[in-house]
């Protein structure tokens, strides 16, 4: 049996504050030579698909062990999403990539993951079971290559791996953008990286309820959501996979799918359009969170670095 567990650890190296920042310039650098051509807009996640208002649900009845930070008390909160394509570059719907679905709580006043009050609970989610990239340097060393296009990127795979493992990795790398994605309202979603839980630790997803699938979504996956909407409210489970062992659900590997059960600890209900320049210029970012939720492990730590100087960069 995997029950929830509290020894999980965090692994921090003395030099990655220095990575992160430099890690952060680099995105910046290329949202910079982006946003020349494109106009203003996010480093990653650039095209949004649709923005959305609703509210969360947290039950009554939930386990001891899940009863933390939002989730301690039964209760009903606003919620925005922004739902977005996740190249660098605005493209066409139909072309592979990860999508991502940004959900923020609203309406809180708690002690904040960076030490000050927050009134939000971002999650951040992809439609990957896993991010891909064991830790921050394993993705910093592709995004450049990889945002010079294909060739580029192989030629930088076979240098970093040899003849066998680079192409090996490109095909992973192709395989994992082009898995099927049924569209933004019948996926499911997921953080790939853990969160603080109280003592406990998890990985947060999404899970559709009751949408039937759209064979024409891809065409536009804004319109699909926009016609969902209109003939009523679209509903989601929120998920937590709670930290039980190493080996099961590592702390600080992104490459993992996690295996442990999984909880739902709300209801997301989104009836409304929001309002999309509001949403397109907020900022979303795993670190505007309750300390209970305390994002955990390298990766989120690259992205305490990453997201703000990318905000600033676009506004
Ligand atoms: C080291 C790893 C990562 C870095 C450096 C990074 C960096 C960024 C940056 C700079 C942005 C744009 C922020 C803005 O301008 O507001 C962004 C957006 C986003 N990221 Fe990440 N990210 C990382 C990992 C992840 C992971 C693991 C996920 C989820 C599984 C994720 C999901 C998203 C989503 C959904 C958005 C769009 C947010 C929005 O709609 O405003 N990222 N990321």
């Amino acid at each position: 049996m995997t029950v929830p567990a509290t020894d999980w650890t965090e692994t921090i190296s003395a030099d990655e504050p220095e990575r992160h920042e430099r890690f952060a310039d680099s995105i910046v650098t290329l949202q910079t030579r982006i946003s020349a051509k494109r106009g203003p807009g996010r480093a990653f996640h650039r095209k949004p698909v649709a923005a959305l208002a609703g509210r969360l649900i947290v039950p009554e009845v939930l386990p001891e062990y899940a009863r933390h930070g939002l989730f301690a008390e039964p209760g009903e909160y606003e919620v925005l999403v922004r739902m977005s394509n996740g190249a660098v570059i605005p493209q066409p719907d139909a072309l592979p990539d990860i999508r991502g679905f940004a959900l923020s709580v609203r309406g809180l006043d708690a002690p904040g993951a960076l030490g000050q009050r927050t009134d939000r609970q971002d999650f951040l989610l992809i439609n990957m079971p896993a991010f891909g990239f064991e830790d921050s340097q394993d993705f910093a060393d592709i995004v450049g290559p990889a945002a010079r296009g294909q060739v580029a990127l192989l030629r930088f795979l076979i240098e970093k791996y040899g003849l066998v493992k680079g192409p090996l990795e490109m095909a992973q790398l192709v395989a994992a953008q082009a898995r099927p994605f049924s569209g933004f309202a019948t996926a499911d979603f997921h953080s790939c990286a853990p969160v603080a839980w109280g003592p406990y630790a998890a990985h947060m997803h999404v899970k559709p309820r009751g949408a039937g699938r759209n064979l024409l979504a891809w065409r536009d996956w804004g319109a699909d959501i926009q016609q969902r909407l209109a003939k009523g409210a679209l509903r989601w489970d929120l998920q937590a996979q709670f930290y039980t062992d190493p080996e099961r659900t590592p702390i600080e590997d992104g490459r993992k799918i996690w295996k442990a059960p999984k909880l739902t600890v709300g209801n997301l209900v989104l009836d409304s359009l929001a309002d999309a320049e509001v949403v397109e210029a907020d900022r979303f970012d795993p670190w505007s969170a309750v300390a209970e939720h305390r994002p955990l492990g390298e990766i989120m730590r690259a992205r305490k670095a990453a997201y703000f100087p990318s905000y600033r960069n676009r506004t």
